[in-house]
């Protein structure tokens, strides 16, 4: 009897293993991560991903500004906050293909020191743009008031795949003679500018959730079409309220990304699997419960269906 348990438990543990062999070779390849959102922290899936697998990565971290999503607040020290920005920007850049785009949106200080302490040697090129908007808040008496944020563009070699079309904004000199001809000879018009105006989400509007902190989806939506076309793979570093997924699956972009918060993490599959942002998600003062977090645990769905 006990032999034969000893017997059982060898081939259990010979099973067991030739299927762990098999499970950890099977999440070697990105194809396991497609299409998931991740209830976890980013450095942990990160670590998990294949190196020079992925087309796009888009990240709009916390900028460790004191922002509360829901009760929580990620804020640290400002240099264990780059310290950290700057081993999510390496890891980040061995998971990106040679021929991919990585953007990180943040605000210009925060950007500005990840950019000299680790991405100017680690990239090919860093390139800074300028998210521009209009804001009621963040007046003070005695400085200008902050109305935009910094998106550092890096790329890992020159060969990085880069879409004009799928972007280009009409010529403002139509009738001039060079552009006419540069029309003629099949240009859907000019490279945008390297600063992007677009509205911060409104309370009011059709894309806000009770989320703290969202991106327009026009503005995530241009910036996906630059780099990527249809099943392309975009790594989405913090899945937030979902809206830059939610593209990603509009787009056809195949996408992977985690979210920390569990609220947030089940508002993402919820409007991924229903199309839409059920009532229940949206910013509503007296909707407490989603404010608190729910400890309900949604399943992780086929999110293409
Ligand atoms: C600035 S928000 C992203 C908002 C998103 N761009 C949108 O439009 O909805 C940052 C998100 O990252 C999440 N987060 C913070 N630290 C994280 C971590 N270490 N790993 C994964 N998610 C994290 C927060 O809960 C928050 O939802």
């Amino acid at each position: 009897m006990n032999y034969k348990l000893i017997n059982n438990n060898r081939i259990n543990f010979k099973l067991n293993k030739k299927y762990l062999q098999m499970e950890n070779k099977v999440k070697k390849n990105i194809e396991y991560y497609l299409n998931q959102v991740y209830l976890e922290d980013i450095m942990g899936l990160l670590k998990k991903l294949p190196s020079n697998s992925v087309d796009m990565i888009y990240g709009d971290p916390d900028y460790n500004v004191g922002i509360k999503y829901g009760n929580k607040t990620y804020t640290k020290n400002f240099d264990e906050y780059i310290e950290w920005y700057i081993k999510l920007a390496a890891e980040s850049l061995r998971v990106l293909k040679d021929t991919g785009n990585m953007f990180l949106i943040n605000y210009p200080k925060q950007n500005a020191h990840v950019r000299v302490k680790f991405l100017d040697k680690a990239c090919h090129e860093v390139y800074d743009y300028v998210w521009v908007y209009n804001t009621n808040v963040g007046h003070t008496p005695k400085r200008f008031t902050t109305a935009h944020r910094s998106i550092l563009h890096c790329i890992k070699t020159k060969n990085n795949k880069f879409y004009k079309d799928n972007v280009a904004l009409p010529y403002k000199n139509p009738t001039d003679k060079r552009i006419i001809q540069n029309m003629a000879n099949g240009s859907k018009g000019r490279m945008p500018y390297d600063w992007f105006y677009y509205d911060l989400v409104k309370n009011v509007s059709k894309e806000k959730t009770f989320h703290a902190c969202q991106i327009p989806q026009k503005l995530s939506e241009m910036l996906l079409k630059s780099c990527t076309m249809p099943e392309d793979i975009v790594l989405i570093l913090f899945g937030g309220s979902g809206s830059e997924i939610e593209i990603c699956k509009t787009l056809n972009r195949k996408f992977i990304s985690s979210e920390i918060d569990e609220k947030y993490y089940n508002m993402i599959l919820d409007r991924l699997n229903n199309g839409k942002i059920d009532e229940k998600y949206r910013l509503n003062i007296n909707n407490r419960e989603i404010q608190r977090g729910t400890s309900t645990i949604l399943r992780q769905p086929d999110l293409l269906k």
